[in-house]
């Protein structure tokens, strides 16, 4: 390995970083992380410390995962590449769609599409759910629906449906016809309420509006996280959803449940609809269902949907998508192994149990510091601190102190996120009681580092 100066010097010479500009990356050397072991990552320095971020909301597993790594280095001897466009498979993703149709049997989804990643997930089900109307011919429904704040990754369909302008001013105009609605975000919203009851109510009945407005007819799909994430973890009240649903339903609109976070146990539950009670007609998932070492995702795909699909006589149901990488023998191994340690370690009820511990600790943290604002999560292993200059006005917190509580934070023992106002906490779902503990614990030291 090159020695750490090399390293830092060149990260941004020649490589782009996501989110994020090249000027800020060639100012601001990155940490390097060269190792993983269990819940813990060590940089080019020798610094080791607890992920409280799960890489990117995805190794909830954990880092050392021997059965997933074995899974795929097998499979890369046996077989390391086959396609899956017409007229040939493999039979890892033979076997991989079974074990998902029985996984989420319980949200009544039967098929699976492959993909890889989760903004790969998300454009299929947004084309899918087009050609599903098409095929009923009912071919006006185009639009789609969402929520502000959501988060749907950054293809040109996902930017559309996103509800952040960070992903969308720069690359604006993007898809006609994609309207957005109030999220059930009780800190802020347009609506001044602070209830989640009454906040979810006044959100459903926006929705009912905007579709009378543009006409159910026009419309295609409503898309929403079961718990908005990336958008600052914003768990909805337990009505949302199934109203949600409800609204759907009776105007013949598909409900696509983006569960690229939320799918394989984060909120305490198998999945986010799971976790409310609900059943779409599509899922997308990606992140966790290789804990994040290949490359993979599947848009689960309930049966009256797939029904019309597989009944059709029109020739309409010609699937004109797909990737190079859809049911990638050496993705679907890793899945494979990915779902039975998921299972075999009952990861729901360790997220559930350490994220109420989580919680606890956060609302401690806010009763300390002023500049947290608001406290969300509640629901398994996703949260979220929103931080503020001032708690009566609600002001954004300034760049400058968020970035130095996310320095401090890592010196004394955590790896954060800062995304906007917010911090943000995914860790592995395996982490142990006395791994939060040292997440607050160095929480506790960033905050009265960087605001003392
Ligand atoms: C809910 C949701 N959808 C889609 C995506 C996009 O996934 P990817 O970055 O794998 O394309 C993400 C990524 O964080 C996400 O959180």
């Amino acid at each position: 390995m090159k020695d750490s100066n090399f390293l830092k010097e060149m990260n941004a010479r020649s490589l782009w970083h996501p989110m994020t500009s090249p000027g800020d990356s060639l100012a601001n050397p990155p940490t390097i992380i060269t190792g993983g072991q269990g819940v813990r990552i060590t940089d080019v320095d020798g610094h080791e410390v607890v992920d409280g971020v799960g890489g990117l909301w995805n190794v909830n597993l954990g880092y050392s995962c021997q059965p997933v790594k074995d899974a795929i280095a097998a499979q890369l001897d046996q077989l390391p590449y086959y396609s899956t466009f017409r007229g040939t498979s493999n039979d890892a993703v033979i076997q991989l769609a079974e074990e998902l149709r029985s996984f989420f049997e319980p949200d009544g989804l039967s098929r699976a599409f492959f993909t890889s990643g989760g903004s790969d997930s998300v454009e299929t089900a947004l084309r899918l759910s087009r050609q599903y109307h098409k095929i009923r011919g009912e071919a006006a429904r185009t639009k789609f629906l969402s929520l502000k704040k959501g988060y749907h990754g950054t293809h040109m369909g996902g930017a559309s449906v996103n509800g952040n302008a960070n992903f969308r001013t720069m690359y604006e105009p993007l898809l006609a016809g994609c309207s957005h609605l109030p999220a059930p975000y009780t800190y802020r919203n347009p609506f001044d309420e602070s209830d989640p009851a009454k906040l979810a109510q006044l959100c459903l009945a926006a929705l009912e509006d905007e579709i009378a407005f543009q006409g159910a007819g026009t419309i295609a799909a409503f898309i929403m996280e079961p718990i908005l994430g990336a958008g600052g973890v914003i768990p909805p009240h337990e009505s949302f959803m199934p109203g949600v649903r409800e609204i759907c339903t009776r105007n013949g609109i598909l409900l696509i449940a983006d569960e690229v976070i939320t799918a394989f146990g984060r909120t305490g539950s198998w999945t986010g609809s799971r976790h409310w009670g609900v059943k779409p007609d599509m899922s997308c998932t990606a992140k966790a269902i290789t804990n994040g070492f290949f490359p993979f995702g599947a848009v689960m795909i309930a049966d009256g949907v797939a029904e019309v699909f597989e009944r059709d006589e029109t020739g309409r149901a010609v699937i004109g998508h797909g990737y190079t990488y859809s049911g990638h023998p050496v993705g679907a191994a890793a899945a494979l192994a990915c779902l039975t340690e998921t299972k075999r370690l009952d990861v729901v009820t360790n997220a559930a149990a350490r994220g109420a511990q989580m919680h606890r600790g956060l609302l401690a943290l806010q009763g300390k510091y002023p500049l947290i604002g608001d406290v969300r999560g509640g629901h398994g292993l996703m949260h979220a601190l929103e931080l503020v200059s001032d708690r009566a006005s609600k002001a954004p917190v300034d760049k400058r102190t968020a970035a130095a509580i996310q320095q401090h934070t890592y010196h004394a023992g955590a790896m954060i996120r800062i995304s906007g106002p917010n911090i943000i906490l995914s860790p592995p779902l395996v982490l142990t009681a006395v791994d939060v503990d040292s997440i607050l614990e160095a929480l506790d030291v960033g905050l009265a580092a960087a605001t003392g």
